[in-house]
């Protein structure tokens, strides 16, 4: 069972270092047309199911992201797939401001953000109304005592799994094998199938490497990648 929205936690950073003038200006000019309205439960306290249709131009696909970070895959994914619209989601303030630099360089116009908690946005969506799904280096909480704060715990996953559709892919990539270890016990309880598990050299078609991924190889750490379905 879902936690209440009021008795949710959320442990990690929200600022950072100081913003550039430049990422102030992207946070005050470009955030508040691309934000997703109704999803804070402060101006949804009813938490009424977001109108996706109206959302996005045109009926498509709808893909979410899952803690963008500085936006480098998201960005990437909104211009490979024009026809699809995704949703990122990600609470500091820094990588907002990141990512709202890339999507004017790019020009991506088939983006929306939620500035928050991933669980929030879930709360909101129609049930099975995503397509697809990425985790892309979740926080590791490396302490036992922390697991539980992991994004693959039953809590989020019960979320995750009500708004996505039947069959719809959700990518996971870790470079903690530990993490490894949760998401699979964790993921098949939760309705979602293992399809491929790869590694080092190995991921997505069509991937790019993310800021985390790149700091991870930097340092040692080899990267997982998981590739799970949501079961019909
Ligand atoms: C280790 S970073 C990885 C960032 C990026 N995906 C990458 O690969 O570079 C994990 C990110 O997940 C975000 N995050 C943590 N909990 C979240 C939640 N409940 N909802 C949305 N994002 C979350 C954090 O703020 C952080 O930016």
């Amino acid at each position: 069972m879902a936690e209440p929205t009021e008795r949710r936690n959320f442990y990690g950073r929200v600022h950072g270092k100081t913003l550039r003038a430049s990422q102030k200006d992207y946070l005050a000019n470009d955030l508040e047309s691309l934000r997703l309205q109704g999803v804070a439960p402060s101006e949804n306290p009813e938490r009424t199911p977001l109108d996706l249709a109206a959302v996005f131009e045109t009926p498509r696909p709808v893909w979410v992201e899952v803690g963008f970070g500085g936006g480098e895959h998201l960005v990437h994914m909104a211009a490979r797939y024009p026809q699809v619209g995704l949703i990122g989601c990600e609470p500091f303030v820094n990588g907002i401001a990141m990512l709202l630099g890339k999507i004017r360089a790019a020009g991506v116009t088939n983006l929306a953000i939620h500035p928050g908690d991933a669980r929030d946005l879930f709360d909101v969506l129609p049930p099975a109304s995503v397509d697809k799904v990425f985790l892309n280096y979740p926080d590791p909480w490396p302490k036992a005592r922390h697991h539980r704060r992991r994004f693959v715990t039953p809590g989020y996953l019960a979320l995750l799994a009500r708004v996505m559709k039947p069959g719809a892919e959700f990518r996971v990539a870790t470079d903690i094998p530990d993490y490894v270890r949760q998401t699979l016990e964790e993921l098949p309880k939760a309705s979602f199938v293992l399809d491929r598990q790869t590694g080092v050299g190995e991921a997505w078609e069509d991937w790019i490497s993310t800021r985390y991924e790149q700091k991870a190889l930097r340092e040692g750490r080899a990267p997982h990648y998981l590739t799970f379905h949501r079961a019909a």
